[in-house]
């Protein structure tokens, strides 16, 4: 069969024809699945973007930027966090709050050949990284007596894996008609210095999800949202796949969301230093925004206020309270989200048909993401959290600098040793985990032990310890 000419010329048009140059010596079936993947492609669009992004430099930052509207963890007084926490429990117990799990990423830094979510993360337990986060929101259903539904983002990188490992593992302990899938949407990689779309393989363009950005108009799109409103879900908690220390359906950041009326409220935690590589919140005109650390000039990074803390103190763990109502309307602009560009190392088939794997970026991805919804809200809020309470990220493999299963592992085996030592044990230096069912906070420790209690060995605590 020759080149279909329809196509040809269709992507003549953008000057992506090459897509087809090894067609001569595919298979039926290779040739099928070459044309499925462009058909997902809007050529059009991929043009513009390249055209608008692909060569451009760090945007030009607004001079009128301020730190962002803010609960802190040193003016915060106990009857204030009292009365949040009051006000969050009520929410979860009235069963207004869903859960938003995005794990569509392909985790490409980590180097795991399945989702990230199926990554052992449990220190003893090896317990998922899908595991330990379901265990966490099974406590909070527990402890409220309600069901809080679990919405997880995939992509075609990851659907399907993902929908099979919780089949296999009984939905990890909620019922079935508790967890939905929905599957984002994909973008071609495209040649950095030509704008032509990368083949990942003779017959498959180099297609990966469009950011976690895709989340909204994947939710609208799959019926989630309106699936919510039948349930009466009013706020969203949104976290990522990839922090094991994400605090689900936090009761006192979901408290202040309400009580500041705020529409998207959004965790934080105190930069490190004004050289750490967070994304920092700012204020700008009443509105919220993240800028990347790569766009945030050295020198507002490093502003010091009048008690000696660095202006731009907030560092964003991706952790969000998400009103429906206010998703509904942004998702009925879904388009509204714009795309971002990054240059990435993407490996591709030549027109030899030979695969080179760069050593330099070579290519531009294009992404949305989720946090250009803060814009978009009236009332935004950041809330602060203690970073080794709340934020254990695992990017990279083990042996790089930050941010691996190791550094993961030890944040949560500190964490689980401190409720441990406030609930008056003494733990020797030996790793110590909680499964969330057994305790999920030093209260409920301090319910399960005797005071004066030692810990000499490692130790997993978990439900059947009760015997
Ligand atoms: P990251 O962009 O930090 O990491 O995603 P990644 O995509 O998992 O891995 P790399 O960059 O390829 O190494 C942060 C979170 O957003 C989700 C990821 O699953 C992770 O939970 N995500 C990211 C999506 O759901 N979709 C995307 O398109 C991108």
């Amino acid at each position: 069969m020759e080149r279909p000419r329809e196509w040809l010329s269709r992507l003549a048009k953008y000057g992506q024809e090459h897509l087809l140059q090894h067609w001569d010596a595919l298979t039926a079936a290779e040739r099928e699945s070459l044309l499925a993947d462009i058909e997902s492609i809007d050529l059009k669009e991929v043009a513009l973007l390249y055209e608008a992004l692909g060569r451009r430099g760090a945007p030009e930052l607004p001079s009128d930027l301020g730190p962002p509207p803010a609960i802190r963890l040193h003016r915060e007084s106990a009857a204030e966090r009292k009365r949040a926490v009051e006000a969050g429990r009520r929410a979860l117990a009235e069963g207004k709050v869903g859960m938003i799990l995005v794990a569509g990423g392909q985790g490409t830094r980590l180097g795991f050949p399945h989702p990230k979510g199926l990554f052992p993360i449990g220190p003893l337990s090896r317990r998922t990284l899908f595991q330990v986060l379901v265990d966490r929101l099974l406590a909070v259903r527990r402890r409220h007596g309600v069901s809080i539904p679990l919405w997880i983002l995939t992509s075609p990188a990851t659907d399907a894996a993902t929908r099979d490992y919780f089949r296999k593992h009984n939905y990890l302990g909620l019922p079935e008609e508790d967890v939905f899938f929905f599957c984002q949407g994909t973008m071609p990689a495209v040649d950095r210095a030509t704008g032509k779309i990368l083949l990942a393989e003779r017959h498959r363009v180099a297609l990966s999800p469009n950011g976690h950005g895709g989340m909204l108009a994947a939710l609208h799109e799959s019926g989630g949202l309106e699936r919510a409103g039948e349930r009466g879900i009013e706020y969203f908690f949104y976290g990522q796949v990839d922090n094991p220390l994400l605090p689900v359906c936090d009761e006192r950041m979901i408290g202040y969301h309400l009580e500041y009326s705020s529409e998207l409220t959004s965790l934080a935690v105190a930069k490190r230093g004004p050289e750490e590589r967070v994304g920092h919140f700012v204020e700008r005109a009443g509105s919220v925004q993240i800028i990347e650390y790569s766009d945030f000039p050295e020198e507002l990074a490093s502003q010091i206020d009048g008690d000696g803390r660095l202006v731009y103190w907030a560092g964003s763990i991706a952790v969000h309270v998400m009103n429906r109502a206010f998703l509904q309307d942004a998702a009925d602009e879904a388009e509204s989200l714009p795309y971002h560009a990054a240059w990435k190392k993407t490996p591709f088939v030549d027109e030899r048909g030979e695969r080179v794997e760069p050593t330099e970026p070579n290519s531009v991805k294009f992404e949305r993401f989720i946090f250009d919804l803060l814009p978009r809200a009236h009332r935004p809020l950041v809330v602060e959290v203690a970073r080794d309470e709340a934020f254990a990220p695992v990017k990279n493999a083990d042996g790089a600098a930050s941010d691996t299963p190791s550094s993961a592992r030890a944040a949560m085996v500190n964490l689980h040793r401190r409720w441990l030592q406030q609930a008056g044990a003494h733990v020797a230096d030996v790793p110590v985990e909680i499964h969330p069912l057994w305790a999920d906070g030093p209260e409920e420790v301090a319910a399960r032990i005797e005071r004066g209690m030692v810990v000499e060995r490692p130790t997993y605590f978990h439900t059947h310890c009760e015997e």
